[in-house]
């Protein structure tokens, strides 16, 4: 199926009223990649056999820091076209800033507050992110008026938040998660890895191997500790070599509130690491269980 590109908000409305339901939306900034394949997936089936899929292509400024990669990010939208054909996609909706923001490049005096969250970890590296992510997928929620959205698990904190919202604003949409796809080295699929030279490649590769070496831990039975000593081993290597991996943060978390977990915390939780390649920032997250044996003795 040869998906309809709505340009504009008034294209996409003509394509929205004809589009049988569910409707499942899929939100990106495109540059789609093999991550993309999991969410696109996972909406189709959602979708079923009678329902269809809208995706959105917008590289939203409100979300870029003014030292950000606006400018840079990549807009393959051919290549994206083809994507959303070979997944079954009904409609494109493509638009420019001005649609979105029609002020643009003034951004909206209204914007959505994330809350506490939403300044931690990724909030704390990039003041302002999530306001603009937030404000955003409100707006295409509005616009699209989706039974369900897809978005990718890779971004935890954001689909945290996106539920957040809706729950706290009403916006009466189900919050579905494709799951995190990496490729075949290990790297956590993103649009920017295209950034990387394949010495930053290498080093970013520390990424997941932490992750992989603190599920490893807890599997051994290491505690909370453990894990994150596991964890920073692999980063603190990484730090070490050419070029350099710079780590942000590394946290131990709440599995459904993100809120950091403390030493003696056992049970589920999930791993989140950020650090630069060079200058590309990368993120990535793993679940992970602490089953640490117990120290006291039964007598
Ligand atoms: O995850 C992304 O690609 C973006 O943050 C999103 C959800 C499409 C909003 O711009």
């Amino acid at each position: 199926m040869t998906p309809i590109l709505a340009r504009t908000r008034l294209g996409l409305a003509a394509a929205r009223a004809a589009m049988p339901s569910p409707v499942v939306l899929v939100p990106t900034m495109g540059a789609l990649h093999d991550g993309h394949r999991s969410p696109l997936a996972l909406a189709r089936e959602l979708a079923g056999e009678h329902g269809s899929v809208l995706v959105t292509i917008f590289v939203n400024p409100l979300q870029f820091g003014p030292a950000e990669d606006f400018d840079r990010y990549p807009r393959p939208l051919e290549a994206d076209l083809e994507v959303c054909r070979q997944q079954g996609v009904s409609v494109v909706f493509a638009p420019d800033p001005v649609q979105m923001y029609p002020a643009f490049p003034a951004m909206p005096q209204v914007t959505v507050s994330p809350g506490p969250l939403g300044r931690l970890y990724e909030g704390a590296s990039r003041p302002g992110f999530f306001d603009g992510v937030l404000t955003v997928v409100l707006k295409l929620c509005q616009l699209t008026a989706p039974d369900i959205a897809v978005f990718g698990g890779k971004d935890a904190q954001q689909l945290v938040l996106i539920r957040q919202m809706v729950a706290d604003l009403d916006l009466g949409v189900q919050i579905a998660a494709a799951p995190l796809h990496r490729d075949a080295d290990g790297l956590a699929a993103s649009s920017r890895n295209s950034y990387l030279s394949a010495d930053e490649r290498a080093s970013a590769l520390a990424l997941s191997g932490a992750l992989a070496a603190a599920r490893g831990a807890a599997a051994d039975g290491a505690d909370a500790g453990g894990v994150l000593a596991a964890a920073r081993a692999v980063l603190d290597k990484a730090a070490s070599g050419s070029p350099p991996l710079r780590l942000d943060y590394l946290v131990l978390a709440d599995t459904d509130t993100l809120a950091e977990v403390g030493a003696g915390h056992r049970g589920d939780a999930l791993l989140l690491v950020a650090a630069w390649s060079g200058s590309t920032r990368l993120i990535d997250n793993a679940p992970l269980t602490i089953r640490a044996a117990d120290l006291e003795v039964i007598r």
